[in-house]
């Protein structure tokens, strides 16, 4: 997987098209959950296609060598087409998503085949019947997977006799501090140089370390939102539990709010959060937008994020050009394992 670093990665507004031409010719650009790969990459498994441009070559005139290459794209793209078709329809058919090793083998395939599908053959993908027709679900079946995965690790962590020691064995800890630190990297450009009074994250989940990873990033307090009354108990079950681990850190004062994304008061917070999965469809991201800029302050930064590519079969895409009320100042999609793309703006 390529390094992630501030220049490679990072698509400023003014260059934003030429960089991603860039990326995508060295087959990098990459887009995404917010947050952490929800499942891990597990076994060889049988990928997810041949890489195009591998056609016959030798002797072939320059017509029929780009032929070739056209035909072998086209070929891998139906492979993957099919790939995830019925990955969707197995993951349909389960009766729960709570980890456990088919729930495991087929998202991971599903997370392999949307971060390794290089982006020439993912825009035909994503143009596929078959594919389009289940972007809903297989959305819907993302988002229920992923707060399974959340709440079990909520509440192992929450029970065991050393809560420390176990979110240490929580297997997607890496992605999460990856996504936050990537985050951080990018809203720093843009903070002024007073350490910001608060952070709020709008869907934190059961398990929220986005809210604990801005809160010892930042040095800052942290506001937690869930709408959901069970995630915000498991919520704030993992901090009661963790609380010791984290020491007198700022993380440790990390609070849990009963509210809804729509609804939540933000004029006393200097960073707001939004987590990929509030708004689910693009109306109900721009629906969710337009009311974040409605409440922020002026001048106050928004991070969202978004997905991109066909990491956008997993998390909704925000189309930058859709945020009334904010000037967009950055927007990254990420290469590697890191699966959510992020926009940072400012409410102005
Ligand atoms: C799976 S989780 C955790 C966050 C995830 N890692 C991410 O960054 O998207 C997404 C959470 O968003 C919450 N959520 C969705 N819509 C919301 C809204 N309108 N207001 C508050 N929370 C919301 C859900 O209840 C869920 O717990």
């Amino acid at each position: 997987m390529p390094s992630w670093d501030d220049t490679r990665d990072t698509m400023h507004l003014a260059s934003t098209d030429t960089e991603i031409q860039a990326d995508e010719a060295a087959g990098q650009v990459t887009a995404g959950p917010a947050g952490p790969d929800p499942y891990p990459a597990s076994g060889p498994g049988e990928g997810p296609g041949a890489a195009p441009g591998t056609g016959p070559g030798a002797g072939s005139a320059a017509h029929s060598a780009a032929h070739s290459a056209a035909h072998s794209a086209a070929r891998s793209a139906a492979a993957v087409a099919d790939e995830l078709v019925g990955l969707t329809d197995q993951l349909s058919a389960l009766e729960s998503l709570a980890p456990g090793p088919d729930v495991n083998r087929l998202f991971s395939a599903v997370v392999r085949t949307v971060t390794t599908t290089p982006p020439p053959v993912a825009r035909v993908v994503r143009t596929h019947p078959g594919v389009s027709a289940r972007t809903g679900r297989l959305r819907e079946l993302s988002a229920r997977g992923e707060s399974a995965l959340e709440a079990h690790w909520s509440r192992r962590i929450a029970t065991a006799s050393d809560p420390g020691a176990e979110l240490r064995r929580f297997p997607y800890g890496d992605n999460y501090r990856d996504l936050v630190a990537m985050e951080l990297r990018l809203l720093r450009r843009h903070l002024g140089p007073q350490v910001p009074r608060s952070v709020v994250v709008l869907g934190c989940g059961p398990l929220p370390l986005t809210a604990t990873g801005y809160a010892r990033g930042l040095g800052t307090r942290s506001v937690a939102v869930d709408h959901d009354p069970a995630a915000v108990a498991a919520a704030r079950r993992f901090l009661d539990a963790t609380r010791e681990a984290a020491g007198s850190t700022r993380e440790a004062g990390t609070v849990v709010v009963h509210d809804d994304a729509h609804r939540v008061p933000l004029r006393e917070h200097d960073v707001v959060v939004l987590a990929a999965l509030v708004g689910t469809t693009a109306t109900a991201k721009t629906a969710v937008l337009r009311s974040l800029a409605a409440r922020m302050r002026p001048e106050t930064l928004l991070l969202a994020r978004s997905a991109h590519g066909l990491r956008a079969l997993l998390y909704p895409e925000i189309d930058p050009s859709t945020m009334s009320g904010f000037e967009v100042l950055d927007v990254k999609h990420p290469a590697g394992d890191v699966i959510n793309s992020m926009i940072v703006a400012r409410r102005v």
